[in-house]
């Protein structure tokens, strides 16, 4: 019997990308799913494909405390209890600092951070009767900052140092709490990410083809809930990046520049 059978998972963001391909492997393995997006249409596409006895919807925006305490609540209303919290939602940015008002890395802060504080905050009392899992999905971003995307990565490092914390706190509960780190996937991220003007830049720079596939996170992610991981670097790349920061951090500086920058213009 597979190991999410009758468990209840929220994810939050679970209306695109990486987060509707969750949603769609868990309801899959028999889990009960609850999700939530700031657009109705999405959330009511993903509904018209499930059952309402496995997937519960709710329209919230993260970066909002009273959000995502509906959000939460509802879920203990629909379905009783809580096992697994999988703070997913996020959005990134497109923009040098130097070009950018600080209002954009406030919005990318309080969705991307303070909305994961906002749902773990009112789910942890159930996480912690069922002896649950707490899960953040983060970002290389989280472990190296990334140029033109100074709020995103500071969001991720956010996320990470407070999960550490959080996870060190409740080291004997019986709680997991871990941290996820996908490499590029391809989803809608790169579309919605912020510009100078806080607007969606509208399109991807980047070859989404070559990404890895939302549904492998998917997968991935869902097998290290199960073996009670701490924390998951999902491609090599990635590693290879934390490895170069942790003990070469001059020379990261230097090849991360020339991935992103090219003749001095930010190219991805
Ligand atoms: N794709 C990558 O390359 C990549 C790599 C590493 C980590 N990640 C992380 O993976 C997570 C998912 O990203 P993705 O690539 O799947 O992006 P995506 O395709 O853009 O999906 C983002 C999801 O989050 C929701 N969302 C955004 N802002 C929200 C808010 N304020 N309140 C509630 N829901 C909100 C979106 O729905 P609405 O727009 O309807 O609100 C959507 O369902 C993010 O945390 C991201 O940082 C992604």
């Amino acid at each position: 019997m597979s190991y999410f059978k009758d468990k209840v998972i929220a994810i939050t963001g679970g209306s695109d990308g990486i987060g509707k391909a969750m949603v769609e492997f868990f309801i899959e393995k028999g889990a009960k799913v609850a999700t939530c997006g700031r657009n109705y249409d999405k959330l009511y596409q993903l509904e018209l494909s499930h059952s309402n006895v496995l997937l519960h919807t709710l329209t919230c925006d993260v970066s909002k405390e009273s959000d995502c305490k509906r959000f939460i609540e509802s879920t203990l209303k629909t379905f009783g209890k809580i096992d697994i919290l999988i703070n997913n939602a996020g959005i990134s940015m497109r923009a040098l600092f130097n070009e950018t008002s600080p209002d954009v890395l406030k919005t990318v802060m309080d969705i991307n951070f303070w909305g994961a504080v906002y749902c773990t905050k009112f789910a942890l009392p159930s996480i912690l009767e069922n002896k649950g899992t707490i899960v953040g999905i983060s970002s290389i971003a989280g472990y190296r900052g990334l140029p033109g995307r100074s709020g995103y990565s500071a969001s991720k490092f956010a996320l990470q140092g407070w999960m550490e914390a959080l996870r060190t706190e409740l080291l004997h509960s019986d709680v997991n709490v871990m941290w996820i780190c996908p490499g590029f996937t391809a989803s809608n991220i790169r579309n919605t990410a912020l510009n100078t003007k806080g607007q969606a830049q509208g399109e991807s720079p980047m070859d989404e083809g070559a990404m890895m596939k939302a549904e492998t996170v998917a997968r991935l992610t869902a097998e290290a809930i199960e073996k009670r991981e701490r924390t998951v670097v999902m491609t090599f790349t990635g590693k290879r990046t934390v490895f170069m920061n942790r003990f070469f951090p001059s020379l990261a500086d230097k090849l991360v520049y020339k991935f992103f920058f090219r003749n001095g213009q930010l190219t991805k």
